[in-house]
């Protein structure tokens, strides 16, 4: 198989997990006889730094041309001390997501047993569930401004009935190859678009008769992660619940360095690890790969190349088995970022 890759490692560590990504899908390369072209471009802080533009037209450009983006993270500590900034580095991927319609992602939230000691849950462990984020509509994207005295500030929520069925389906089709269980979490009980969304599932479960529909509220549902997080198996939400529940289920397996994602789009879909930019670890290698590369197995999977991301998803685990491992997962653990990459490498070459 021959694809094209949008690569955007973007800032803080992006560059040095998506190195180790890279790594990885070369082995497979090799391995499978496939052949990813690789096209790079600029993205978040560093190419405001070279352009002025966090998403600047080239960018676009490679990533309209591309079969996949692979994206790394951005962020920079001068723009969030800075609330007066004339541009964000976080406007380039909102843009990204917008203008490449990336309505759906999707964050698998998986415990590997090894590590539990670092989960801050007394979990037995059975945690295996996903969310399925609404990423192109809500209040992310809604009208937004100030007053002219500037002592007023607003942000719209707005969604469309179709917008929430496309994301519904993909939710109510990925609960049939699971558990068959759906919980949609929203605001019901005080915004007018968390009845919009109750309102439209409801209907569109006619049709999905094998499926467990639930709905919690989202200050329910942020309680019930961590006192019941076996409970999930399929999460649907908007917006903006989505970016909060996820970075709060992120730390449930004992680290966010161990998460990946994908944003399923109309044409190409981008796969990101979920964690920031760490701009603390930027250079260090010391930061976690694994997410970035679960993140192109997870693109992998999405080509249709599924015993290529099995092959990922077996060495990924068998790494974190042997302790090869970076620090925020074995407070004892000297092994790098580079190191991490390698083994998983090899690993993924001798099997
Ligand atoms: C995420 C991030 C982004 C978001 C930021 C970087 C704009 O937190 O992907 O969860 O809020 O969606
Ligand atoms: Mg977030």
């Amino acid at each position: 198989m021959e694809k094209n890759i949008a690569l955007l490692s973007g800032d803080g560590i992006g560059p040095e997990v998506i190195k180790q990504a890279r790594k990885v899908l070369n082995a497979i390369e090799k391995k499978f006889g496939h052949t990813f072209k690789y096209l790079e471009g600029l993205i978040g802080a560093s190419a405001i730094d070279k352009t002025g533009d966090p998403l600047p037209p080239e960018t676009l450009d490679i990533c309209s041309k591309s079969d996949a983006i692979i994206f790394g993270t951005i962020g920079h500590p001068k723009y969030d001390e800075d609330p007066k900034a004339k541009v964000r580095p976080e406007e380039g991927l909102l843009r990204l997501r917008k203008i490449m319609g990336l309505y759906c992602n999707i964050r698998p939230i998986k415990v590997y047993p090894s590590i539990l000691k670092k989960s801050p849950l007394h979990t037995n462990g059975n945690i295996d569930f996903v969310i399925y984020r609404e990423l192109t509509s809500g209040i992310y994207f809604g009208k937004k401004g100030r007053s002219i005295d500037g002592y007023v500030a607003y942000d719209h929520c707005v969604y469309y009935v179709r917008e929430i069925e496309r994301i519904g389906r993909a939710a109510f089709e990925a609960g049939l190859k699971r558990r068959k269980k759906l919980t949609l979490i929203d605001k019901a009980n005080v915004l007018e678009t968390s009845r919009l969304w109750r309102e439209t599932i409801k209907k569109m479960s006619k049709n999905y008769r094998k499926i467990q529909l639930d709905f919690l509220f989202i200050d329910n549902a942020a309680m019930q992660l961590i006192i019941n997080p076996e409970r999930f198996d399929v999460i649907l939400t908007e917006n903006m619940f989505g970016d909060i529940l996820s970075d709060e289920a992120s730390v449930l397996g004992g680290s966010i360095g161990l998460l990946p994602s994908a944003s399923i789009g109309e044409k190409v879909s981008l796969f990101e690890p979920i964690h920031g930019s760490y701009p603390q670890a930027a250079g260090k290698n010391i930061a976690n790969p694994i997410a970035s590369i679960l993140s192109v197995a997870m693109m992998l999977d999405h080509f249709g190349l599924f015993k290529e991301g099995k092959e990922i998803y077996k060495s990924v685990k068998y790494s974190i088995d042997k302790k090869m491992v970076t620090p925020d997962m074995e407070d004892s653990s000297s092994i790098g970022t580079e190191e991490v990459g390698d083994f998983i490498t090899e690993c993924l070459l001798k099997n």
